[in-house]
C-alpha cells in the first residue's frame, strides 16, 4: 500500500507534498516523511503516525521533493523504517513489496554496504546508487530489472538536482504537469488541479520529470507517446462539508450514488457489446475482497434467483492460488472499489490466462483493474475517503443488481423492479438514526453477532465486518440456521445479537434463531421490513426499513448496520475514518 508523491517546479515543494499526502493517507498512516531539495542540500523529515505529524516541515525550503505515507509491510513502525530512504546520493519513496529483497540485501551486505532500516525499499536505493554512473534514469532502469514484486517508485539523485525518475510495476502511479511544474503521485487526488495534464503509468514504464519536461520510457529505453487521462475535479473532491467524519458523510451520499450507479449501468450497457457476452453466459464466477466480496455474495443470491444461472463467489486471495475450473460460457466478474487490490488483480490475471471474459465492477477510473478487464461496469460512488466502505458497497449492489436485471432480459426472464431505491434509501437513513440508542449495548460488549438467512446472511457478514473494523469489537456474521451448530455457545447474558429479516418465506426461521439466542440471555436487535416483529417482547430495539423486493434488500438493510458501526466506533473513542492497522487500497498480496 502506501501513498507516494513528488514535485519539481517553480513553487516550494513542501506544502505541495504535505497537502498531497493528506489526500493519500487512505493508503496507510503508520508513518510519514518528506525529502526536499533546494538544489544544494537535501532535508528529510520523518515521523511515525499521520501526516499531521510533519506539519512543522511545511516551511522547508526547496522546489523539488518527494513524500510518503506508509502502511508497514517490511519492518516495524518506527522512524528508521519510514520513507524517504537514502543511500549515498540517492533518495527514494516506494509503494509495493520487493519479493527478492532479502536475497538482494544479502549480496549487498556481503559487499560491505550498511543498511539503516529493515525495509525492502532501502534495498532499491542501494541498487540504484551502485548502478549510478551519471544518469539516474539508466540506473533506475537497470535496478528495476533486478526486482521481483511490485513497486511504484519516485527517485531523486543529488547529482542531478532538478530531476525525478519514476517507475511502475503493479502499484499505481500518475504523472503530469501541474502546480507550476511536474507532479507524480499514487493517485489523482494528490495532484489534480484545474489545468493539470495527467498521465497514468503502465507496468514496466518509466518517467523522467523536470520542471519543464516529462518523458516516458519503456524498459528497453524507447520513448513512449502517452495520452493524458480525463479527470473530473469534482469527483476527487473530498471536502467534509461540515460533517465530523467522512464515513457519516458517505452514508448520507448513498441515495445519490444509487441513482447515479443505476443510470451509469444503463448507459454502459446500451453502448456495449457486453450484451452478446451475456447471451453466451452459462456460469459466473465473482472475485473480490473485503466488502466487495460481500457485495459479490449479495449478487449471487440475486443472479441465481432471478436469472437461474449458477454463480460462485471467491475470495480473491484464495482464487488466485487455486486451480479453478472455468469452462466455456464462464463470465468472471471482479468487484473492487479501488481497482487496485493486489489479490483481486492477481486473480483476474489467472482467470484471463484461463481464457475467461472479465467484467470489472470498479469505482476508481483508470485504476489497474479497468485496464485488465474486457468490460468495465463503473459504479458511481464518487471518491470514498473513509477506510471502511459504505456508499461504495451500496453502489456495487446497485450495479450488480442492474446487471442481474440485464442478464434476466437477455435470458428471457423477469426481474423485480429496481425503481424507487433512491427514495427508499433516503428514508432508511433517516429511520436508522435510531441505532444510536443501540450503541450503549455494544460499546462495552465482549462480542457481537449478526444473523440472517439468504440475502440477509450476506448483509449480516457485511454488518459484522463494519463493526469489527472500526469499533475493534470482536463480531461474527452468521447464517441464522447455523447458530445452533456452534456459535450459540458464545451467547451470554447481554450479548448483542442483530438479526436481519427481509424475506417473508424464511422470516420465521430467522426468528426461531432469535428466540434461541434470547433464551440464552442475548439482547436482540432487529433490522426488518415486517412491523409485527418489531413489537415482540424479545426485541430490545428495531429499525423498520421500507419494503422492497427481498432479493435487492441488502441495498437498504446494510444502512442501519453501517450507522451502528459508525456510532459505536465514535462512542468507543476511535477514528472511524482511519481504523488501526487497515488501509483503503490494499496493493500488497
Ligand atoms: C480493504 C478496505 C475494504 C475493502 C477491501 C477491498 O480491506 O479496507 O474496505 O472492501 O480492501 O478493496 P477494493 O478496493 O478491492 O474494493
Amino acid at each position: 500500500m502506501c501513498g507516494i508523491v513528488g514535485y519539481v517546479g517553480k513553487r516550494q515543494a513542501a506544502p505541495i507534498l504535505i497537502d498531497g499526502l493528506y489526500q493519500l493517507e487512505y493508503r496507510g498512516y503508520d508513518s510519514v516523511g518528506i525529502a526536499v531539495s533546494d538544489g544544494n542540500s537535501l532535508e528529510i523529515v520523518k515521523k511515525t503516525g499521520r501526516v499531521r505529524e510533519i506539519e512543522g516541515a511545511r516551511g522547508l525550503r526547496g522546489t523539488l521533493g518527494i513524500g510518503h505515507t506508509r502502511w508497514a509491510t517490511h519492518g516495524g513502525i518506527n522512524v528508521e523504517n519510514a520513507h524517504p530512504h537514502t543511500y549515498q546520493r540517492i533518495t527514494l519513496v516506494h509503494n509495493g513489496i520487493i519479493e527478492n529483497a532479502q536475497k538482494l540485501k544479502q549480496d549487498l551486505l556481503q559487499r560491505g554496504e550498511i543498511f539503516s532500516s529493515e525495509t525492502d525499499s532501502e534495498v532499491i536505493a542501494h541498487l540504484i546508487a551502485d548502478a549510478y554512473r551519471g544518469d539516474l534514469l539508466s540506473a533506475v532502469m537497470e535496478s528495476c530489472a533486478r526486482l521481483d514484486g511490485s513497486y511504484a517508485l519516485v527517485v531523486f539523485c543529488e547529482d542531478e538536482p532538478r530531476k525525478l525518475v519514476c517507475a511502475r510495476m503493479r502499484s499505481p502511479l500518475v504523472v503530469g504537469t501541474g502546480k507550476g511544474g511536474a507532479v507524480v503521485a499514487s493517485d489523482l487526488s494528490a495532484v489534480a488541479e484545474k489545468d493539470a495534464t495527467l498521465y497514468s503509468l503502465n507496468d514496466g514504464e518509466f518517467a523522467q520529470l523536470s520542471e519543464t519536461e516529462i518523458d516516458f520510457y519503456r524498459s528497453s529505453g524507447d520513448k513512449i507517446n502517452k495520452f493524458p487521462i480525463a479527470f473530473d475535479l469534482e469527483e476527487g473532491n473530498s471536502d467534509l462539508k461540515g460533517y465530523r467524519h467522512y464515513m457519516r458523510k458517505e452514508i448520507d451520499e448513498i441515495p445519490d450514488v444509487l441513482r447515479l450507479s443505476r443510470q451509469k449501468f444503463d448507459e454502459n450497457f446500451r453502448n456495449s457489446d457486453f450484451c452478446k457476452v451475456l447471451c453466451q453466459t452459462e456460469y459466473i464466477h465473482i472475485i473480490a475482497c473485503g466488502t466487495a466480496y460481500h457485495s459479490g455474495l449479495c449478487a449471487k443470491t440475486a443472479i441465481e434467483r432471478i436469472c437461474r444461472i449458477p454463480v460462485e463467489v471467491h475470495v480473491a486471495s484464495e482464487f488466485r492460488d487455486s486451480d479453478p475450473i472455468l469452462q466455456s460460457g464462464t463470465l468472471v466478474i471482479a468487484i473492487s472499489q479501488s481497482g487496485e487490490t493486489a489479490d483481486t488483480i492477481a486473480a483476474v490475471r489467472l482467470a484471463k490466462r484461463k481464457g475467461a471474459y472479465i467484467a470489472a465492477v470498479v469505482n476508481v477510473k483508470y485504476s489497474s483493474l479497468t485496464r485488465l478487464a474486457d468490460t468495465v461496469l463503473y459504479t458511481q460512488a464518487g471518491r470514498e475517503v473513509a477506510v471502511a466502505a459504505t456508499k461504495s458497497f451500496n453502489a456495487q449492489l446497485m450495479t450488480l443488481y442492474s446487471f442481474a436485471e440485464a442478464l434476466a432480459a437477455v435470458k428471457g426472464r423477469r426481474a423485480p423492479s429496481l425503481n424507487g431505491f433512491e427514495r427508499k434509501a433516503l428514508r432508511t437513513i433517516s429511520l436508522s438514526e435510531s441505532v444510536q440508542s443501540w450503541v450503549p449495548y455494544f460499546v462495552g460488549a465482549k462480542s457481537a453477532y449478526f444473523i440472517g438467512r439468504g440475502e440477509d446472511m450476506c448483509t449480516a457478514l457485511e454488518g459484522s465486518l463494519k463493526l469489527k473494523e472500526i469499533s475493534y469489537l470482536p463480531s461474527e456474521g452468521y447464517a441464522a440456521g447455523e447458530l445452533k451448530h456452534g456459535t450459540l455457545a458464545l451467547i451470554e447474558p447481554y450479548t448483542p445479537v442483530v438479526a436481519i429479516v427481509t424475506r417473508r418465506e424464511i422470516a420465521q426461521k430467522t426468528m426461531n434463531a432469535v428466540h434461541e439466542a434470547y433464551s440464552r440471555g442475548a439482547t436482540i436487535f432487529l433490522v426488518t421490513c415486517f412491523e409485527e416483529y418489531c413489537g415482540m417482547d424479545e426485541v430490545k430495539a428495531s429499525v423498520l426499513i421500507p419494503k422492497c423486493p427481498p432479493v435487492f434488500s441488502p441495498v437498504l438493510s446494510a444502512i442501519p448496520l453501517q450507522l451502528l458501526a459508525y456510532y459505536t466506533s465514535v462512542a468507543r473513542g476511535n477514528d472511524p475514518d482511519k481504523p488501526r492497522n487497515l488501509a483503503k487500497s490494499v496493493t500488497v498480496e
